[in-house]
């Protein structure tokens, strides 16, 4: 949500800029600026701003025609929350002089408040955002405040020191934020300060940079400083330095990160949609690897001991959107193999409920970005409550890992379209692992049972990869069959339920064409009304224990006339008489099926979305992390 880059060294900064914000754009497309120092005739420096609407190649075209030697400043690339995408709210926002520039991710709760007091003291706003006060607030602190005659504040002088004004400002905020600041003033000076919003410090060789997520910065360093809550950094073109909120000096822990930027490149495929789809038979074995010593379950990282297990009396699943989803798969598994009450709910639900915990509660946090707003205040508030949280997360370090008690990762790599998919499959991968764990713990799994369940758990990359070698002409044409529809309806039962939210919600936010997702045996108590000839009905109906359930209720649609497209399994021919499109996955147990049903429907989603004319990789409106409530 919104991506932060910020550069000052020996190299051009304009292009550095624009390639971070590339990259970052997966974080929200409705606006991009730059703001980059320069220096006129006589020699003053200042800031300059650009900023467009849209995404970051018009920028880039904009910037084209933009002369800068600046060896510092700072990018952003914006997912509107207070405000419209317009020019005058993209950001980098600057304070009443110009002189003082800021690139802002997070929000501000008492931005009303503090604007309201601003203006009040003379400060003139040029946004709607909540970013901009920011700027006026550090512009205070650094030039010195007027005296508030409505409080009865007296008059306060500047600290002139652009790394003391942030921190006096932050001290004023109440929300979120990653923030990255310059001054005119002080030229090659980037002062970056962190609360609950990801940054990423790195030194490369020709500078110093800061980002929302190494995937800007990785070209010129793989040893990275993730900032913590409360903490800030002063880049110059030599060095950086950390501080507390007080100022005192602090050594911050690197990181290593060890993928490459490979990865946050196409490779050839038309799109990182299709790519990262490609890559789920690698994403299954990855997630796998080490977790089967001895012929035991291996899952370290859990923080809880077996006797905590084992005490374990239910389970919640929390998470957002497609990690939503993978829970509901997890409650299927939870309580069909551990026999352990498992509910799965929406954070942004539960955050604000009064959900039964006591300390035999397991919480089990999902979430690709790990740093959804409502994921994380929800891990807060069970954790207040006395529940364990297991956090389940794709994003070594991220917040959600930081929160929980214990982590597993789903090895999923970056994942940079907008619609999840790899990361799904890397949840459900490691969401069935805690399921088999728990079952073994509580005994109602032998280890001989888990060790075949984990063989067929890991046989599910070959079986992806057939889907993907086999299928593309089936899944073709049944997108041929949906694209011009109006709306469409995703059923199953059992497991298929489950994988039909999945499949509905691929669809509809990729192509903009509505979907739904419903129990194949609820039809007739309702949506059976909406179809008609044009109305595809998409089914998820693989063998499985409720198999003839499924068919008994598909022909009940298609008495009505519905279009038919079912995910079957391999070798079912009789699915054809009553199926106008079938995409076959191999035979596979159902407790595995939503690993492999699932591809075809995210291929599905992709191909109607390319005929809709849709841009699959950065749907309209959207934004990959969601780090706002
Ligand atoms: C849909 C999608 C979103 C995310 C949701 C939660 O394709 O990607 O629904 O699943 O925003 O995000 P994370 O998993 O990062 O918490």
């Amino acid at each position: 949500m919104c991506g932060i880059v910020g550069y000052t060294g020996l190299d051009q900064a304009k292009d550095i800029l624009v390639d971070g914000l590339k990259r970052l754009e997966y974080r929200g497309y409705d606006s991009a600026g730059v703001a980059l120092e320069a220096t006129d005739g006589a020699g003053d420096s200042r800031i300059d701003v650009v900023r467009r609407v849209g995404k970051v190649a018009g920028l880039e075209s904009e910037l084209v025609g933009v002369d800068s030697a600046a060896t510092c400043g700072i990018g952003h690339t914006r997912w509107a929350t207070h405000g419209r995408p317009s020019v005058a709210n993209a950001h980098p926002h600057v304070s009443c002089d110009g002189r003082i520039a800021l690139v802002h991710n997070g929000i501000i709760e008492n931005f009303a408040e503090l604007r309201e007091a601003l203006v009040r003291r003379g400060h003139t706003f040029m946004s709607d955002t909540d970013t901009e006060v920011f700027a006026h607030l550090i512009e205070e602190a650094y030039d010195g405040r007027p005296a508030d005659a409505a409080t009865g504040e007296p008059a306060r002088p500047g600290c002139h020191d652009l790394m003391g004004a942030v921190r006096e400002a932050c001290t004023h905020v109440v929300g979120a934020y990653g923030l990255a600041v310059v001054c005119a003033d002080e030229p090659g000076v980037i002062a970056v300060a962190r609360k609950d919003s990801p940054i990423i410090i790195g030194r490369g060789e020709r500078g110093s940079y800061v980002a929302s997520d190494v995937i800007a910065v990785i070209d010129a360093t793989r040893d990275v400083v993730v900032l913590e809550d409360g903490q800030f950094a002063r880049l110059t073109r030599e060095g950086i330095t950390y501080t507390d909120a007080e100022g005192n000096a602090i050594e911050p822990a690197v990181t290593h990160i060890d993928w490459d930027i490979d990865m946050a490149e196409k490779g050839g495929y038309p799109d990182f949609m299709l790519k990262e789809i490609c890559e789920q038979p690698r994403v299954v074995r990855d997630t796998l690897v080490g977790r089967m010593t001895g012929g035991e379950l291996d899952i370290d990282e859990l923080g809880l001991t077996m006797e905590e297990l084992n005490l374990i009396d239910r389970v919640y699943v929390i998470a957002c959107g497609t990690s939503y989803h993978a829970g509901l798969i997890a409650k299927n598994l939870i309580e069909m193999w551990a026999r352990i009450p498992c509910e799965v709910e929406a954070a942004s639900e539960f955050r604000y409920r009064n959900p039964i915990i006591t300390p035999s509660t397991l919480v089990v946090a999902v979430s690709q970005s790990g740093e959804t707003a409502d994921t994380l205040a929800a891990i807060r508030d069970a954790r207040i409550k006395g529940a364990k949280v297991f956090g389940i997360t794709n994003v070594v370090g991220s917040p959600v890992a930081r929160e929980s008690d214990g982590v597993i990762y789903t090895k999923a790599n970056k994942e940079i379209a907008v619609a999840s998919t790899k990361s799904f499959i890397g949840q459900v991968v490691s969401l069935t692992l805690l399921a088999l764990l728990l079952a073994q713990v509580k005994g109602k799994l032998t280890t001989g049972q888990v060790r075949l369940l984990f063989s067929e758990l890991g046989n599910t990359a070959e079986q992806i990869q057939w889907i993907l070698d086999t299928q593309e002409e089936a899944i073709h044409e049944a997108a041929l069959a949906c694209k011009d529809a109006h709306s469409a309806l995703f059923v199953g039962r059992g497991m298929g339920a489950a994988i039909a939210n999945e499949g509905a919600l691929k669809l509809k936010e990729i192509s903009y064409l509505h979907a739904e997702a419903y129990a194949a045996g609820e039809m007739k108590h309702g949506p059976i009304a909406l179809i008609d000839r044009d109305f595809p009905v998409i089914a998820i109906a693989t063998k499985s224990p409720v198999y003839d359930k499924t068919v008994s209720n598909l022909k009940e649609c298609e008495a009505r006339g519905a279009k038919i497209i079912v995910v079957a399994t391999e070798g079912d021919e009789d699915i054809h008489k009553i199926a106008g499109h079938v995409i076959y996955i191999p035979p596979v147990r159902d407790a595995f099926s939503a690993i492999t049903a699932t591809v075809p429907l995210q291929l599905l989603a992709r191909e109607v979305a390319l005929m809709r004319g849709c841009d699959v990789d950065q749907p309209r409106n959207l934004a990959k992390s969601v780090t706002v409530e």
